[in-house]
């Protein structure tokens, strides 16, 4: 069976990562997580004091640290999903943390961190068989993806799986709060001058803010089927 690529954008909190994950298991294919990798840039930035009182970018030092960032994924056997490291040491757990989270727009809208990132991504997926989950891939990485997706869901939606998520783990969340995040989340990706968040004009658009786990699986193996078979 021949191999593609398949790119899934989307906005923040709409399942982008879970989904391209449990497909790419399923069909056998490569999964990258590039929001991982811009999470690692933005943890080696506050670990190095790269920021400045206002929450913007220290540039020009971070420039200089560009080449001693080295970002890999490598398969964790227990859960069956790759790990993010950061040179070589795993910061799965601590780039999904809330002070990462609020650090990573103002890092992933500087030109040169796109730049190398595009092309670490270009190279990973350079054999195709890749799923890779982002804001960007269907336009700027792979713009000649077999298969484009793009995952919409209602903030209110979006907020609502997050808090309950956090409720789970039995974090503090509220929901307000959580509900103008994603929103401004949406709106600094949508609107950044580099490669912001657009939907390619060749992407299907998905919106599951009605489905259910097994329904978007669904979908999504039956997209595939089509492409890989015809
Ligand atoms: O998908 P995520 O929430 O882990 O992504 C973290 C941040 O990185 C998010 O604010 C948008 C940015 N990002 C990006 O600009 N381009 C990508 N391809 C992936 C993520």
């Amino acid at each position: 069976m021949r191999k593609i690529t398949i790119a899934i954008d989307g906005f923040s909190s709409c399942g982008k990562s879970t989904m391209a994950k449990d497909l790419a298991r399923e069909i056998g294919y490569i999964y990258v997580d590039t929001g991982a990798m811009y999470r690692s840039v933005t943890l080696y930035a506050l670990r190095h004091q790269l920021f400045n009182e206002d929450g913007s970018v220290k540039t020009s030092e971070l420039e200089k640290e560009m080449p001693n960032i080295k970002i890999s994924f490598q398969l964790n056997k227990e859960t069956g999903r790759p790990d993010t490291y950061l040179n070589g040491e795993c910061v799965e757990q601590e780039i999904r943390s809330l002070e990462v989270s609020s650090h990573v727009s103002p890092i992933a809208a500087v030109p040169f961190v796109r730049e190398a990132l595009v092309a670490q991504q270009q190279n990973l997926g350079k054999d195709k068989g890749v799923v890779m989950d982002g804001r960007d891939i269907g336009t700027t990485v792979f713009p000649d993806a077999e298969l484009k997706i793009f995952v919409t869901a209602s903030s209110e939606v979006r907020a609502q799986r997050r808090f309950d998520e956090l409720k789970a783990k039995g974090m503090p969340a509220d929901y307000d709060d959580i509900k103008k995040n994603v929103e401004e989340r949406d709106y600094i990706d949508t609107h950044r001058e580099v490669s912001p968040l657009k939907k390619a004009d060749d992407a299907i658009e998905l919106d599951n803010s009605k489905l259910t786990i097994a329904e978007q699986k669904e979908w999504l193996i039956s997209h595939f089927n089509h492409i890989v078979n015809n």
